[in-house]
């Protein structure tokens, strides 16, 4: 399919497992995950830790390569890493030795769409703003806090405009308030330019405030235990937090994962 003809559909994970190593100590890690994810919809992926996230979150990005089933992006096979899709990690995945405009100005190089050296610093200059970074954009990533950091890179994978955008526990590492900040600064982001997110947490609170949907996944091996809608839509201050029905999802959703740790 050329590039003209692609239609953007989204993800689909089909049947997909994945086990590790051989033999008496293979460990099973995924099982029969099924997960759909509509062009432009945030879906948020909780589970206990070490249940499997970051090996689906991986294989959806190409780097692990599952035992069964297949992923599609836009109904192509994923066969490896590729510019459809784009990991925003827990570490600052930057790189250290370009200034934060040069590390957004790498995004915009990878779009399909490549427009004149002036163009692509309007766009370049466009996420520097939404991101907040407008003042730091000479500065090189050592001299920032893990937060701003944190935002280069999203402003960064924002900017390659990937089918697909995934994070695996990009706040992981932030202080409480800093991670406030930055779930804000996401869900601002994302209400602009509205892409395709798959976003991996442990916290339950932080998958309901920025997601559409919360797929819960069992311990391992994992599997989709239940994929729970939240009817908040583009209301998302933190007073949503709580809201007694947010509390309640939230006790919900907690209590599913309890129920499937072993
Ligand atoms: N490359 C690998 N080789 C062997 N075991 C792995 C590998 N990657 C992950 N695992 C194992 O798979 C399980 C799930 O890991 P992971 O997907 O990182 O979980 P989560 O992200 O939910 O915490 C863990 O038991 C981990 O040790
Ligand atoms: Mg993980």
């Amino acid at each position: 399919m050329t590039q003209h003809t692609t239609t953007r559909d989204g993800l689909s994970v089909r049947g997909v497992g994945k086990s590790f190593g051989s033999g008496g100590r293979a460990v099973s890690v995924l099982r029969d995950v099924d997960l759909e994810i509509a062009d432009g919809e945030f879906v948020a992926v909780v589970g206990p830790s070490g249940s499997g996230k970051s090996t689906l979150l991986n294989a959806i990005a190409g780097f692990v390569e599952p035992d069964d089933g297949e992923i599609l992006v836009n109904g192509e096979p994923v066969r490896g890493p590729g510019p459809s899709r784009c990991v925003v990690f827990q570490e600052y995945a930057i790189f250290p030795w370009l200034s934060v405009r040069k590390n957004i100005d790498f995004g915009t190089r990878l779009r399909a769409w490549r427009g004149s050296k002036q163009e692509r610093a309007r766009v370049t200059a466009r996420y520097l703003d939404m991101m907040g970074l407008a003042d730091f954009a000479d500065a090189l990533p050592k001299t920032l806090s893990g937060g701003m950091r944190q935002r280069v890179a999203i402003a960064r994978a924002y900017a390659v405009d990937p089918e697909i955008l995934l994070m695996d526990e990009p706040f992981a590492a932030l202080d409480a308030q800093t991670r406030e900040q930055m779930q804000e600064a996401l869900v601002d982001i994302n209400q602009r330019e509205r892409r395709t997110v798959l976003f991996v947490t442990h916290q339950v609170e932080e998958a309901i405030f920025l997601a559409d949907r919360v797929v819960v996944m069992s311990a391992r091996p994992a599997t989709v235990q239940e994929i729970v809608d939240v009817p908040w839509g583009d209301r998302r201050t933190h007073e949503i937090k709580t809201d007694p029905d947010f509390v309640r999802l939230r006790r919900r959703i907690e209590t599913l994962l309890r129920s499937s740790a072993h």
